[in-house]
């Protein structure tokens, strides 16, 4: 579902995987389609993937099984689950109290807090990694980025511009620990 991306990613870490920790994810309905998404991104990665995370919960009472026998064979390290929308988060608080998964993934930014409620207490209880998405509100947070006076108080902390000021504010909240930021453009 995005594209050449993951053949992108091995090609680019070829001669270097160790060099870099690799987030995936798998996203289907049945045990087969599920088995060939990850045995494809496995022959990407030299066999191990860091992070295997369950797109949007889709079938995860399936697709948890596969990711767990690859975990306890050692070709995945860490097992996570991903929503993009608070009507998910029941479900997917769910899933985190049965301790079968070590992260999740959620939107995060100062236009969408929902999962200040009782998402990012509950992944903090129970120790678990947050990779935040959409740090960036989709890019609607920087339409009218703050004038450069008013990015001023920042700069002792290494901050200079509005995307870095959006970026520290998710990474400076010790519950949060990967922000995960698209562009077209590096
Ligand atoms: N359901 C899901 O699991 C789900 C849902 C949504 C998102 N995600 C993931 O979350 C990540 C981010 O999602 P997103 O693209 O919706 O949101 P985002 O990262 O919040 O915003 C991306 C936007 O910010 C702009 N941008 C990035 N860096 C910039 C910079 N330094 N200065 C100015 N503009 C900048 C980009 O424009 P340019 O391209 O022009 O730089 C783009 O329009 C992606 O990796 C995506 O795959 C997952």
């Amino acid at each position: 579902m995005y594209g050449a991306s993951e053949q992108v990613l091995g090609a680019a870490l070829e001669g270097r995987r160790s060099e870099a920790l690799v987030a995936t994810k798998v996203w289907a309905f049945t045990v087969e389609e599920g088995q060939a998404q990850v045995e494809r991104a496995l022959g990407l990665y030299g066999g191990v993937v860091d992070l295997y995370q369950i797109h949007n919960l889709r079938a995860w009472t399936i697709q948890l099984p596969l990711l767990e026998e690859l975990k306890a064979s050692g070709s995945v390290r860490a097992l996570g689950a991903t929503h993009y929308t608070p009507s998910a988060f029941d479900e997917l608080r769910g899933l985190m109290l049965t301790g079968r998964i070590g992260a999740i993934q959620v939107p995060y930014n100062p236009l969408e807090r929902d999962v200040e409620l009782d998402i990012l207490p509950l992944a903090a209880e129970l120790g678990l990694g947050v990779v935040v998405m959409r740090p960036f509100g989709s890019g609607n947070l920087l339409s009218t980025p703050p004038s450069a006076d008013d990015l001023e108080p920042l700069r002792p902390f290494g901050v200079t511009t509005w995307p870095q000021a959006l970026l520290k504010w998710i990474l400076s909240d010790p519950r949060c620990h990967v922000a995960i930021p698209a562009t077209k453009s590096p």
